[in-house]
């Protein structure tokens, strides 16, 4: 398509006075303008986009502007990039919702109908469709995941039809999968719990919902780190909760004097791999952190979301196995070692707890899924969980160590990698002059080539944001990893002043 076109086709929305995107920043603007006009089927799949120099020129705006609307949209999967050939409308649109005639004609107008709480959810920049998010394009990669195996888990259930298993799930789901996490998180975690502790939960995201909501009431405060994990952030404000965003350094959450004096009602940490910035927190922090949860009388949340993948460094047991005053929640998640569909997870409560969180987990979501967590309950048990946690780790180091590899040799000082002990990504760190760089331009000028990394700075909840990039190394095939990481690092050096 010629620019002129596009342009001529954009200009209009893109100025029109009662848009309710009127008084957001030009580059907000075009992309609510072009994510319109695709999804109205106006420039329809295959279509090839103009240069990000010829469309800054045709509506007079700046080329990092458009870049990082077009970034936008590439990082969400409306356009894809192909090297070498241009940026394209992507056949499969995330938004599989076609907008009808008369919802396409309709002006946009704010949604009316959302509660206090709706809205700021809704406004959290961090919210993103791509949670699991390769820092190259394609689909993630399941290669070293059973498929088969776990098919014939499942049909085995299937053939033998307990009709037991097709209920809602009760009194914190299906009990031998509550013994098994139970036995694999005191031997490999340290945590202290018997099976009546663990409740198998629809992944983390549920956990902390769940916690928040038996624990803490509308309006009380919750600190959490900073930079935050944006699920973490959206599950506790839509809960009501007052977010204190604490600092966190190189031995994780570091609370200030001032911080110390105000008691929240919970704490969500991320103690072994501080999420994003990838520091473990250290025995100092975690017995102050207890101490002071203890004597204030506060609930801590331990989103224990990767730890099953730790390359180097010495391994801290959990917060939990710690906890003399029984105040810690601690949870894990199936998404990282299966799959992030699957939806399971385990949270372990106090014991005190127990009753409460088996009536609110069943009141509030009804749980189900017997039938996965039986065939999950094998798949441990038969030692196939950690023989995958073996193969996974193996693969996700050599993956690590290609990208940093390259990073260091290509960058040099101009960056710092943080937390690539352990985990699924890395942390790119912005460093001397280029620390002040504008991360959400970088990452947006690398989805243009079809790079997915996320700005740092977008995860901060508070104050002055630290910028740089996560980089999601493991769902990248092996194969893969060296050209993109050399790509990346090329891109990187462009963008960088
Ligand atoms: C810090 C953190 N916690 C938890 C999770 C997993 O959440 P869930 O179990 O809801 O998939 C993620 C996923 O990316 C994460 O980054």
């Amino acid at each position: 398509m010629r620019s002129c076109d596009l342009a001529e086709l954009l200009l209009t929305e893109l100025h029109r006075a009662d848009s309710p995107q009127q008084k957001a920043p030009l580059n907000r603007r075009l992309y609510h303008t072009l994510r319109g006009t695709i999804l109205a089927g106006k420039l329809t799949a295959g279509t090839r986009l103009p240069s990000t120099r010829d469309l800054a020129r045709d509506l007079d705006l700046s080329r990092n502007t458009v870049m990082s609307a077009i970034g936008q949209l590439a990082a969400e999967g409306y356009l894809t990039a192909q090297q070498g050939s241009g940026t394209f409308v992507s056949a499969a649109l995330p938004d599989q919702r076609p907008l009808t005639p008369a919802r396409a004609a309709a002006p946009q107008r704010n949604p009316r109908n959302l509660s206090r709480r709706g809205s700021l959810l809704t406004r959290s920049s961090g919210a993103e469709r791509l949670e699991v998010q390769p820092f190259a394009p394609g689909s993630a990669d399941y290669s070293e995941f059973p498929i088969q195996l776990w098919h014939k888990l499942q049909a085995k259930y299937w053939r033998t039809l307990d009709r037991d298993l097709l209920d809602y799930g009760q009194r914190g789901g299906h009990m031998p999968l509550r013994s098994a996490i139970a036995h694999y998180l005191t031997l490999s975690r340290s945590v202290r719990v018997t099976p009546e502790q663990v409740f198998i939960t629809a992944g983390t995201q549920q956990a902390i919902d769940l916690a928040a909501r038996l624990l803490t009431d509308h309006g009380d405060m919750a600190w959490v780190e900073n930079p935050c994990y944006w699920g973490a952030r959206a599950a506790l404000l839509a809960a009501g909760l007052r977010l204190h965003a604490v600092a966190v350094d190189a031995e994780g959450i570091a609370p200030l004097p001032t911080d110390w004096q105000a008691a929240p009602r919970l704490i969500y940490v991320t103690p072994s791999h501080q999420y994003p910035l990838g520091h473990v927190m250290s025995l100092q922090r975690r017995r102050a952190l207890l101490e002071f949860a203890a004597r204030r009388r506060c609930w801590i949340f331990e989103d224990d979301y990767d730890s099953e993948f730790r390359y180097g460094g010495r391994p801290y047991a959990s917060l939990q196995g710690l906890d003399e005053d029984a105040q810690v929640l601690y949870s894990g998640t199936f998404s990282k070692v299966m799959y992030p569909g699957i939806r399971l997870g385990y949270l372990v409560v106090p014991v005190d707890l127990v009753d409460a969180f088996d009536r609110g987990l069943y009141d509030l979501y009804r749980p189900g899924q017997l039938m996965l967590q039986a065939a999950l309950t094998d798949f441990i048990n038969e030692g196939h969980f950690n023989t995958l946690i073996r193969r996974l780790r193996v693969a996700y180091q050599a993956r690590r160590d290609e990208l940093s590899r390259r990073i260091q040799q290509t960058l040099g000082a101009r960056v710092r990698i943080s937390g690539q002990d352990s985990g699924l990504h890395l942390c790119l760190l912005f460093e001397g002059s280029d620390a002040a760089v504008d991360d959400e331009i970088v990452a947006a000028q690398l989805a243009v080539h079809g790079i997915s990394v996320r700005p740092l700075s977008r995860y901060y909840v508070d104050g002055p944001a630290r910028r740089g990039l996560i980089v999601a190394y493991a769902y990248v095939p092996t194969e893969r990893v060296a050209p993109w990481a050399k790509r990346l690092c090329e891109l990187l050096l462009q963008a960088l002043p």
